[in-house]
């Protein structure tokens, strides 16, 4: 194995004007510490100290950017960087568990009870009464994205990254499953990438063309009847030229009923089973010229080397892993590289979203 000093795992990346200290990103994770500050600031000085390249906060909805000036200075004052993940404000199910039945939310298409999209999404998203969005509430959620996107940068952050994969609205409106729209925003593939394109333009008016803007995307979605990967390649294509700076690939709609159908892979433990994204994004990378930051079941520098070297990716995420060793990047630095000591058995996921724990690893409890 080569030394970190002959590594280009270690080496600084530069996304836009940001200067990463190496190639590490921290993949979004929700933490529920929204109202533990103290514990929140702890959990993101660690993660600073432990020399992760990017740190990506959890989905943040863009009524609520402002939470995270606190945790940027921390994070800074340890010589780390962040950026905040932007997502929608409603829509059926795309917040875990906050359809409630009653509020009618503002959706892609309006969806029967019965439809396949609330039952893959179950026991974590649930039927809640919605309506297929308007033109005019269209427009305002692209309007809402930009002014997030400038809070974001006027509170600091060092980037941001539009959420556009698993259940996320923009996954849906790009999904022929969730999207039934007839207008300018259905059908055809450059119809079910506007929205992508529009909140780009939108945020770039607000933010001027230094400043990082990522986007996290949903390649295919794991879901019979929705987005196949040679759609999702063509939008990845579309969206990787419309003016974001980066791209992180991950998988669309998901599906609860087998770990191994949604972007957290059960057991990942052979190096084979590493990496589990990595056909999406070698092909992907083929088709757009902005850098690529790949996800799900990254754990250990062999692999991540040969991925490299292969040219399928230039950036790696990672987010169990980091749930468990918030040190694993100093731990790689010091010379030890044994591979992440995360199982992926997600029990720090359902404890999170089905218990209201906590964000931490769970696997040492009983
Ligand atoms: C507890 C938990 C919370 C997560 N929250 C988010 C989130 O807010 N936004 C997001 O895009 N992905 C979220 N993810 C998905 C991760 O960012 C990542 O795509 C996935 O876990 C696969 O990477 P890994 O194998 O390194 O964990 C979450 C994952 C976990 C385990
Ligand atoms: S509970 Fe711990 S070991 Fe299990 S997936 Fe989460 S971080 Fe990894």
């Amino acid at each position: 194995m080569k030394t970190n000093n002959q590594s280009k795992l270690f080496e600084k990346f530069t996304i836009n004007r940001l200067t990463l200290k190496n190639r590490f990103i921290m993949s979004a994770a929700a933490d529920n510490l929204n109202n533990s500050h103290d514990a929140q600031l702890k959990r993101f000085a660690e993660l600073a100290k432990g020399q992760i390249g990017l740190i990506i906060s959890g989905g943040t909805r863009t009524n609520k950017i402002a939470i995270w000036e606190d945790v940027i200075n921390v994070v800074h004052e340890n010589g780390g960087k962040f950026a905040v993940q932007i997502t929608a404000e409603s829509g059926p199910g795309i917040f875990m568990g906050n359809t409630t039945g009653n509020e009618d939310v503002v959706a892609v298409s309006e969806l029967p009870e019965d439809h396949l999209y609330f039952k893959s999404l179950a026991p974590f998203v649930t039927y809640g009464k919605h309506h297929a969005a308007t033109e005019r509430e269209l427009e305002e959620i692209i309007d809402r994205y930009a002014k997030a996107a400038l809070l974001a940068k006027e509170i600091g952050a060092d980037a941001i990254q539009i959420h556009a994969a698993h259940q996320n609205f923009l996954s849906q409106i790009l999904s022929p499953l969730t999207n039934l729209r007839k207008d300018k925003w259905g059908g055809s593939i450059e119809n079910r990438t506007r929205l992508h394109r529009e909140v780009c333009q939108a945020i770039r008016k607000k933010v001027g063309n230094n400043y990082p803007v990522l986007i996290k995307f949903g390649a295919e979605d794991k879901v019979a009847g929705g987005l196949r990967f040679a759609e999702g390649r063509k939008a990845a294509q579309i969206i990787g030229a419309c003016g974001y700076d980066a791209m992180e690939i991950s998988q669309g709609l998901q599906n609860y009923s087998d770990w191994s159908k949604t972007p957290m892979h059960p057991n990942v433990q052979k190096s084979e089973d590493e990496a589990y994204f990595r056909s999406y994004c070698h092909e992907i990378k083929k088709v757009v010229s902005i850098p690529t930051i790949l996800t799900g079941g990254i754990r250990s520098i062999p692999t991540m080397e040969q991925l490299l070297n292969n040219n399928t990716t230039d950036c790696f995420g990672m987010c169990r892993p980091f749930i468990r060793e918030p040190n694993l990047i100093k731990r790689w630095q010091s010379g030890d590289h044994s591979k992440a000591t995360c199982i992926s058995c997600n029990k720090c996921l359902t404890e999170l979203f089905l218990q209201g724990k906590p964000l931490e690893c769970y696997l040492d409890e009983k």
